[in-house]
């Protein structure tokens, strides 16, 4: 019988990235993508959005674009430590062994590597904070939506985040993207077949398609048009207006994420059509330099740079 999943995941709470231009990014993403600097290294940078996440983006200066990590929520820490166990039963290694997170946010976790040797972190009990508004007027992102991965095999990727993760596919793209879920959001994570693993891009969630639309303004005051959007996706439902930060690494805003009811919720592939991946047809299809921006750089992987 195969192994258990390692823990129910809640959320998907933050992401690292890695960036060549990480002070540049920094600015950006505080004084015109919205969300507030909450801490500062010599070298990285922690950001928040208006949600009850400590923060939800943190950059790392590097000397190329990559993934630093992926963060989930998980309820307590007693789940961390069967997630620990369940990780052996899977045949995964431990990166961090269970135990209190020495990092900005703090928290009881654990991380592992996935099969592309992206980092995975688990966490529990991550400090508390207070969430904005939802109804207040300000168009700042409230949390991480999605994570997209360029990988290099879409099938094991799969394999792997549904058997050991315990992540549901809520639909596919062909056999081009798959969209998982963890909770009732859609997708929290979507993999994308390509000739080697990098990421695609972030997903930030706005309040309202108002909030959405009203960013996008901002951007545009700011002198910065979207690479692609804004419009709406067939699968996942969700608007989507697309940016590149200073370091080329793509940003999106998005809004009105379908709703899954779990045990109502039906996986569909939906073909690759214009009409498809742009409901609306106010994007058209998405331009040569948005898919070099979302093809990025190799992704060596955690090992390339970690020291525990
Ligand atoms: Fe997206």
């Amino acid at each position: 019988m195969s192994a258990e999943p390692i823990a129910r995941l809640r959320a998907l709470r933050a992401v690292t990235l890695r960036s060549t231009r990480c002070a540049d990014s920094g600015e950006f993403y505080r004084e015109v993508w919205g969300l507030r600097q909450v801490e500062t290294d010599r070298d990285a940078v922690w950001l928040r959005g208006s949600g009850d996440e400590h923060h939800v983006l943190q950059l790392q200066q590097a000397e190329q674009n990559a993934l630093g990590k992926i963060a989930f929520a998980v309820a307590t820490p007693r789940e961390i430590d069967a997630a620990a166990a369940r990780l052996a039963a899977h045949g995964v290694g431990l990166v961090t062994e269970p135990g209190k997170l020495d990092q900005v946010g703090g928290g009881y976790g654990l991380r592992f590597a996935d099969p592309e040797g992206r980092l995975v972190e688990l966490s529990a009990e991550v400090e508390a904070v207070v969430p904005g508004d939802p109804y207040g007027h300000a168009a700042v992102p409230r949390k991480l939506a999605h994570v997209v991965l360029n990988t290099v095999d879409i099938d094991a990727a799969c394999e792997f985040y549904t058997r050991v993760l315990g992540m549901r596919i809520s639909d596919w793209s062909e056999h081009q993207m798959a969209f998982l879920r963890c909770n009732a959001d859609h997708h929290v994570i979507a993999f994308n077949q390509a000739e080697f693993a990098s990421v695609n891009h972030i997903a930030y969630e706005m309040n309202s398609i108002d909030h959405f639309m009203r960013g996008i303004g901002r951007l545009k005051h700011n002198g910065i048009t979207p690479l692609w959007g804004p419009g709406r996706h067939g699968p996942g439902s969700n608007t989507f207006g697309y940016f590149a930060d200073p370091a080329g690494l793509v940003c999106e805003y998005t809004s009105e994420v379908a709703q899954v009811e779990e045990d109502a919720w039906l996986c569909r592939v939906w073909r690759r059509t214009p009409e498809l991946s742009d409901l609306w047809g106010t994007a058209g299809p998405p331009s040569k330099d948005v898919r070099a921006h979302m093809r990025g750089v190799p992704d060596p992987g955690y090992s390339a740079w970690w020291r525990s």
